[in-house]
């Protein structure tokens, strides 16, 4: 699996499989969940609504994800998994390679060969966006899920592909 960094809007990537830094609820927020709804359309959130109705009444559990259609989006699925809010004093990083392991785990299932993830929990869950990006590839790096050819770890925003470049340095 090649792992390719890239800074842009995970909207707009042509992938199989986009990730969204959900919430357990299901039902949007902010952030990039915000981005995902407002240009995917209700298609996404009519199929939210039914999941949590058929499979998650109490939510989608933190570490854990499910796919739905990506609506209107270049994508054709969406990857929803629910990131650790970030803890000062707990370690949850194990929670949050699970999203990365996990998504990809569906990406395979949905028979997906390229997904772009974000930068789950470093954002509105306060996760430090190094360690964030340092987890992320501490997944990608050692997974090899069958028929996924390429993940793309998108960062938004200068900074935050900057910080990822310190870790990953690209071709100049
Ligand atoms: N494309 C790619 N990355 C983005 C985009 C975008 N369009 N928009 C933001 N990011 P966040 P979280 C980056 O806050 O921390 C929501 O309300 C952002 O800069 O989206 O996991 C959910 O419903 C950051 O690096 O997700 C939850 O309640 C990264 O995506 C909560 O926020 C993740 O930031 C989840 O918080």
């Amino acid at each position: 699996m090649r792992i390719v960094l890239v800074e842009g809007d995970i909207t707009e990537q042509r992938v199989d499989a986009i990730v969204n830094a959900a919430n357990s609820s299901l039902l949007g927020g902010g952030g990039v969940d915000g981005a995902i709804h407002r240009r995917g359309g209700p298609a996404i959130l009519n199929e939210c609504r039914r999941l949590r109705a058929a499979r998650y009444g109490r939510g989608l559990p933190t570490g854990q994800a499910v796919a739905t259609t990506a609506g209107d989006l270049p994508a054709r699925w969406v990857i929803h998994t629910v990131g650790p809010v970030w803890s000062a004093t707990e370690d949850r990083s194990p929670l949050l390679r699970d999203c990365y392991a996990n998504s990809l785990r569906v990406a395979t299932e949905l028979g997906a060969a390229t997904v772009a993830f974000p930068l789950i929990s470093a954002g509105i869950y306060g996760w430090p966006v190094e360690d964030a990006v340092a987890q992320a590839l501490s997944v990608l790096d050692a997974a090899d899920p069958a028929g996924v050819t390429e993940a793309r770890l998108v960062l938004y925003g200068r900074s935050a592909f900057e910080a990822a470049q310190r870790l990953r340095p690209g071709p100049p």
